[in-house]
C-alpha cells in the first residue's frame, strides 16, 4: 500500500506557525509508530497571491483533487484588505471547498476538563461538553446568485447576496449529521429561520423528510438559529448534533468555540463525496483564522490545527487508534497546566509558545 498522501497549505499569518508544530506531530508517527505519509506542501491565500497574483494557482487546485487529505493553516489579514474581491485570500478557501464539493464541515467543540473553569461561562455549563456542529459547506448564501455590488438606478449602490438551498443540496448534509449521531448520542438539531426565510422552511421539511424516511431511530428537534444561538450558551450540553446551513453554521461555531475556552482549540473537518478509494474528499483546518494580531509573535495555539490533524488520521486514514493518541497527548498537556496566552486570561502568567506547546504535545506523545 502507497503512504497516504498528504497536502499541506500553511497560507497566510499564524497559519505558517502552527502548522509547523502539525509538522512535528507527522513526523513523530513516522519515526515512532512507522506511519508515514506523503507530504507535498503549497500556497494559499495571500501567500498565493504574493506568489501568483492568485490566491490559489490551479496547480495547487488540482493537487488538492488528487490527494487522500488537504490539510489548511490559515489565509487572510489586513495586508490583502485593499485587494479586489475576485483575488481575496478567502477565495482560496472558499474555492478549495466549492471545487472539492466538502459539503459536510464538522465542527466539534469538546471541553477538555483542565479548561473547564477558563471557559467565560460557568464551569458547570461547559464541563464535559462534546458537541458537533455539522455546517452546510458549499451552498447557500455563501455561493447563491445572483450577487454582486452594483447601481440601483437611484443614484447609489446596491449588495446582493443570495439564499439559496436545494432538496439534494439539504437531503446530504442532513445524512451527514443523522450518520453521525448514531455514533454519538443518536441526537440531532436543525437550525435554520423558518419563520422568515422560504429556504428555512424548505430547510426543515427536507431534514425531516430525511428523518422519517432513513433515519426515523434518531431523535430530530428543530430550532430557530437566534434561539439556537441562545440556546448554545445559556445550555450547550443539550445539543449533541446540531446540523446547520452555511452561514448560521459559521456563526454558531464560533460562538461554540468559546464555550471550550478559546478559538484556538477548535478543529474542523470539511467532508464531500467518496473517492474511487473509498476515501472521502476532505479538508481539514483549524475553525480560527489568520489571527493578524499576534501573528509572527509566537504566541499562538497550534491545538486546533494539531486536533485538526487528528481528524484526518480518523475520517480519511481510518487510524482512530493514532486519532485518540494525538487527542490524549494534547488532554494530558492541558492537565498538566501548559497553556499558551490564549488558554490564560488577562492575568495569566508564563504562557509557554506556539513551539513549547507543540514540543510538549511531543513530549507526551513519547509516553503514549
Ligand atoms: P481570527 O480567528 O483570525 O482571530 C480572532 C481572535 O482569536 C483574535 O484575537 C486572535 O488572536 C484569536 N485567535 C485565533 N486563533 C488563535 C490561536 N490559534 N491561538 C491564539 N489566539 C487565536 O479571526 P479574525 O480576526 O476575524 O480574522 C482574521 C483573518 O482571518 C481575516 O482575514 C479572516 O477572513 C481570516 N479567517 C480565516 C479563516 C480560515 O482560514 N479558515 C477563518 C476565520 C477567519
Ligand atoms: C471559517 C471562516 C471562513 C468562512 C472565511 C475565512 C471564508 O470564517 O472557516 O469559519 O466564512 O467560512
Ligand atoms: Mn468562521
Amino acid at each position: 500500500m502507497p503512504n497516504p498522501s498528504l497536502l499541506i497549505l500553511p497560507g497566510d499569518g499564524i497559519g505558517p506557525e502552527v502548522m509547523a508544530e502539525v509538522r512535528k506531530v507527522i513526523d513523530w508517527f513516522g519515526t515512532h509508530k512507522d506511519v508515514s505519509f506523503d507530504v507535498t506542501e503549497d500556497l494559499v491565500g495571500g501567500a498565493a497571491y504574493d506568489a501568483h497574483g492568485v490566491p490559489l494557482h490551479d496547480d495547487t487546485m488540482a493537487m488538492a483533487q488528487k490527494v487522500d487529505a488537504v490539510l489548511l493553516g490559515a489565509v487572510g489579514g489586513p495586508k490583502y484588505d485593499e485587494l479586489d474581491f475576485s483575488v481575496k485570500p478567502e477565495r482560496g478557501l472558499l474555492r478549495l471547498r466549492k471545487e472539492m464539493d466538502l459539503f459536510a464541515n464538522l465542527r466539534p467543540a469538546q471541553c477538555f476538563d483542565a479548561l473547564a473553569d477558563f471557559s467565560s461561562l460557568k464551569t458547570e455549563i461547559v464541563s464535559g461538553l462534546d458537541i458537533m456542529i455539522v455546517r452546510e459547506l458549499t451552498s447557500g448564501i455563501y455561493f447563491g446568485e445572483p450577487r454582486g455590488i452594483m447601481d440601483d438606478n437611484e443614484g447609489g449602490r446596491v449588495g446582493i447576496n443570495t439564499q439559496r438551498y436545494t432538496t439534494s443540496e439539504i437531503r446530504r448534509v442532513a445524512r451527514s449529521a443523522f450518520e453521525l449521531a448514531k455514533k454519538r448520542n443518536n441526537r440531532v438539531c436543525s437550525m435554520e429561520k423558518a419563520n422568515v426565510m422560504e429556504s428555512g422552511i424548505l430547510w426543515r421539511e427536507e431534514v425531516q423528510w430525511v428523518h422519517d424516511n432513513e433515519y426515523p431511530e434518531v431523535e430530530l428537534s428543530h430550532m430557530y438559529a437566534d434561539a439556537g444561538a441562545m440556546q448554545l450558551v445559556r445550555k450547550p450540553k443539550q445539543f449533541d448534533v446540531i446540523v446547520t446551513d452555511n452561514l448560521f453554521g459559521d456563526l454558531l461555531s464560533d460562538a461554540a468555540a468559546m464555550l471550550t475556552g478559546s478559538l484556538g482549540m477548535l478543529p474542523s473537518a470539511s467532508l464531500g463525496a467518496p473517492m474511487a478509494n473509498g476515501r472521502p474528499k476532505a479538508m481539514y483546518e483549524p475553525v480560527h483564522g489568520s489571527a493578524p494580531d499576534i501573528a509572527g509573535e509566537g504566541k499562538a495555539n497550534p491545538i486546533a490545527c494539531i486536533l485538526s490533524f487528528a481528524m484526518a488520521l480518523r475520517y480519511s486514514f481510518d487510524m482512530p487508534q493514532h486519532a485518540d493518541i494525538v487527542e490524549g497527548a494534547v488532554e494530558a498537556v492541558l492537565a498538566q497546566g501548559i497553556r499558551t496566552a490564549d488558554l490564560l486570561g488577562e492575568e495569566g502568567k508564563s504562557p509557554v509558545t506556539t513551539s513549547e506547546m507543540g514540543d510538549a504535545i511531543i513530549a507526551a506523545l513519547g509516553t503514549s
